[in-house]
């Protein structure tokens, strides 16, 4: 059954990847990115897809959150200050990002968290977090 994703994250690599992948099996997704270390061009293919939309904006933007989360089925939250140098350069900014981020994302998924694999090709995805629709 077709399903809305939200994917944070989603003009990274791996999200990128994984952006593909559920457009082309039938679902509809928005991806989230605030292009700190993602790429257009990592989803520019997806750019004209009517079951595809790109949102230019950070994860602690608790509005714009708040609207995507709320027409997302499910939510795959891969958005992170990601790199070493990255990190090393800025502890302060990766731990806004990768802790912060996610206080920000999981309060809306909290009650069904599975892990899932997924092999697109020859691109192999490794394990990710699903997070299911918390219940009304
Ligand atoms: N690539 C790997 O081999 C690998 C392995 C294990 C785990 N992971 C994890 O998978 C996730 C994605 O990794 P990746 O390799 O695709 O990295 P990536 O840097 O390509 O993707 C991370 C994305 O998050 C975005 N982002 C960062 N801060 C943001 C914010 N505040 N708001 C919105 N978007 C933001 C970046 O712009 C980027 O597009 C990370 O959590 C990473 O730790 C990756």
């Amino acid at each position: 059954m077709a399903e809305h994703f939200l994917i944070t994250g989603g003009a990274g690599f791996i999200g990128g990847h994984l952006c593909q992948e559920l457009v082309h099996s039938g679902h509809t997704v928005v991806a989230i990115d605030d292009l700190s270390t993602g790429r257009l061009e990592n989803i520019a293919h997806l750019d004209k897809h009517p079951n595809f939309q790109f949102v230019r904006e950070t994860i602690l933007n608790a509005q714009v959150l708040d609207r995507l989360t709320s027409q997302a089925d499910t939510i795959i939250h891969l958005a992170a200050a990601v790199g070493v140098k990255l990190i090393v350069e800025d502890p302060v900014h990766t731990i806004h990002t990768n802790i912060l981020g996610s206080e920000m994302v999981l309060p809306h998924w909290k009650h069904k968290v599975t892990l899932k694999r997924v092999d697109e090709g020859t691109v192999k995805i490794e394990w990710f977090l699903q997070i299911g629709r918390k219940p009304q």
